[in-house]
């Protein structure tokens, strides 16, 4: 059985994981900089990288006392290259190179969002504690919805590393739109869990907000309208008025960003007539756009994966195991490879 380090830096988070060619997660250590950045209203990328720095090694040498490895048991080094922030890609890119060099082995550049494709297909000692089937990797082709903070496309998944992209977002990304609703109704940054647990006691029908592209013939994503059309919406009231109603207003806002993202995954099903799926990225774990999807699902024989929630957010193990995916097909990455800021899958 053959087993990678996985290394994420490409955002905030920093994420190292031992994974098992199979998809078993060994272990995943993840520092999250949400509380660094949380003053600042979102990501101030040169604090990124800083903390990319102070963490990574601390993180490996957690991994290998948590799992007893040794660099003999690994065959890979995989590590985000590409797209992201490029001071903190770059400290997880020059950390796997230099780790991959003095351990003689493979080094793996991997791209962000098929981390987040294969997800769903990751499992670990707790899903079995849960008694949680192991997902088994969907028969190919599938579609993958990816919604995270910088990203919203659909995909087709040819086979493992042959993506063909059916449409993406014209303007802001899903996590976005929720994350700058979030910072103005002074939930936080960033904001998208924090709107989800409130929409929970709030009515989705309450306030009408515009459904970006709803009724174009394709699967192209637009927030911007959402994004003014609350602005407009939130000044027209006291705070007071805002904080009293603010659990109809977050399930109202929530509604209009994931009704879109399941009409457009539904719609590409029954024009490509593929009935396997994935969600993933930071927004699969809204927990609205699961109980949609689910239920669309169980009703129309459509077979659908969704990673538990410490996989849909950026981590390690996603990495490591698309890394460990790409060496199975013979393939890794030459030293000359540099990080990019970015690049389409
Ligand atoms: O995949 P991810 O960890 O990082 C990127 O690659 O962007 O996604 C982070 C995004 C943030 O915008 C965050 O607000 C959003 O995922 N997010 C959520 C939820 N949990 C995280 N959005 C809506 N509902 C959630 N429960
Ligand atoms: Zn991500």
């Amino acid at each position: 059985m053959k087993f990678a380090l996985g290394i994420e830096t490409s955002c905030d988070d920093t994420s190292v994981a031992l994974v098992r060619e199979d998809g078993f997660v060994e272990a995943v250590e993840t520092v999250s900089q949400d509380q660094v950045h949380k003053p600042f209203g979102g990501i101030v990328p040169e604090i990124a990288s800083r903390n990319h720095t102070q963490n990574l090694l601390e993180l490996i040498e957690n991994l290998k006392t948590k799992t007893d490895f040794v660099w003999e048991h690994i065959d890979g080094i995989a590590v985000t290259n590409r797209p992201g922030l490029l001071g903190s890609l770059l400290v997880g890119v020059t950390t796997a190179k230099t780790l991959a060099l003095a351990t003689k082995k493979p080094f793996i550049g991997v791209h962000h969002l098929e981390g987040h494709i294969v997800a769903p297909f990751l499992f670990d000692k707790k899903l079995s504690d849960e008694k949680i089937n192991i997902p088994k990797f969907l028969d190919i082709p599938f579609l993958a919805l990816v919604v995270s903070g910088g990203h919203t496309a659909i995909y087709r998944v040819e086979k493992f590393g042959s993506y063909k992209l059916l449409g993406q977002t014209i303007d802001d990304a899903a996590g976005e739109a929720f994350d700058k609703f979030a910072k103005l109704v002074d939930l936080g940054y960033p904001g998208g869990a924090e709107v989800d647990k409130l929409a929970h006691s709030g009515d989705p029908l309450k306030f009408s907000f515009p459904r970006g592209l709803a009724k174009e013939n394709n699967f192209d994503f637009s927030f911007s309208g959402l994004k003014t059309s609350v602005h407009t919406f939130l000044k027209k009231l006291s705070k007071a008025d805002i904080q009293s109603q603010l659990p109809d207003i977050c399930a109202s806002y929530q509604e209009a960003i994931v009704e879109v993202l399941a009409l457009k995954l539904q719609n590409a099903t029954k024009k490509f007539k593929i009935n396997k799926m994935v969600i993933t990225g930071g927004v699969s774990a809204n927990s609205r756009l699961r109980q949609i999807l689910k239920k669309w699902a169980s009703e129309n024989q459509v077979e659908l994966l969704i990673p538990p929630l410490r996989y849909c957010t950026d981590n390690a193990a996603m990495i490591g195991f698309a890394g460990i995916k790409r060496l199975q097909n013979g393939e890794y990455s030459d030293f000359s490879l540099g990080a990019l800021a970015r690049d389409e899958l």
